[in-house]
């Protein structure tokens, strides 16, 4: 019984189609290790990497991460340089690392970033297109901006107004459906400008942990959570 119970493998595709992640912590996580915030978010992005697989293997078909805010410019220069080096690595790899049914999806403006990093990510989303999987990685990512961002567009081709659907398919994740999942570590209980469109129906889980400490069972454990949950959709 316990051989068989070892070999099942939890699939989610049917229950779960999109999960997301805030990935708070890795300055606190660094700190306790007396080492500086930078050391912190290397780590956070191997546990990226690790968590994003896992989701894959667990049969959901969208996982986002939050790695950098509209917002996060704001930190020190060391960090933001620290983040964006791990960020370029993460470029560097992608292709290579990547399972071939997973495609790549990144959300905000891309309008910060150098040419070379932009033709970089572009170039990602590009060769992985027609992949089943998405990883969605918000990257100078801001959920209002976001919202100004589609509407705008949608100006610029001619609406004089808008509908919800609209909207929906205007957004940077045009191709993923709403969160049924988003997780935040780390302790803090708000949102932080992440996917507010997209939220509206999402089951919100937040963990003391901190991001670089996440394990696989705690991602099993929101999922088991997350099935006993009633989602009404504002119905009865
Ligand atoms: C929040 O923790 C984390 C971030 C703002 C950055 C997250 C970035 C990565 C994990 C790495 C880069 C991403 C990729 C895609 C390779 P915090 O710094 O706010 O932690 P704190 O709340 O403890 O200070």
């Amino acid at each position: 019984y316990f051989i068989m119970r070892d070999k099942k493998k939890q699939n989610y595709s049917d229950t779960v189609k999109h999960i997301a992640f805030i990935m708070d912590g890795n300055g606190r996580w660094a700190k306790k290790r007396f080492m500086p915030r930078e050391y912190g978010h290397k780590f956070g992005a191997d546990k990226f990497r690790e968590i994003a697989e896992y989701c894959r293997d667990l049969g959901i078909r969208y996982v986002t991460f939050y790695a950098f805010s509209t917002e996060n410019w704001k930190r020190p220069e060391n960090e933001v340089k620290a983040i964006m080096k791990l960020f370029i690595d993460y470029l560097d790899n992608a292709l290579e690392t990547l399972t071939d049914d997973v495609g790549v999806v990144f959300l905000g403006s891309k309008e910060p970033f150098s040419e070379d990093i932009r033709k970089r990510m572009t170039d990602i989303e590009e060769e992985t297109k027609s992949r089943e999987k998405k990883l969605c990685i918000a990257i100078n990512y801001g959920g209002h901006a976001e919202i100004v961002d589609a509407v705008n567009k949608l100006i610029s081709e001619g609406k004089t107004s808008v509908t919800e659907e609209d909207i929906t398919n205007s957004i940077y994740s045009g191709v993923c459906p709403p969160p049924d999942i988003i997780v935040r570590t780390g302790g803090e209980m708000r949102l932080s400008n992440f996917l507010m469109w997209q939220s509206a129906y999402s089951e919100l889980f937040f963990l003391d942990t901190l991001w670089p400490d996440l394990k696989k069972s705690d991602v099993d454990d929101v999922l088991k959570q997350f099935g006993k949950r009633k989602r009404r959709f504002g119905g009865v």
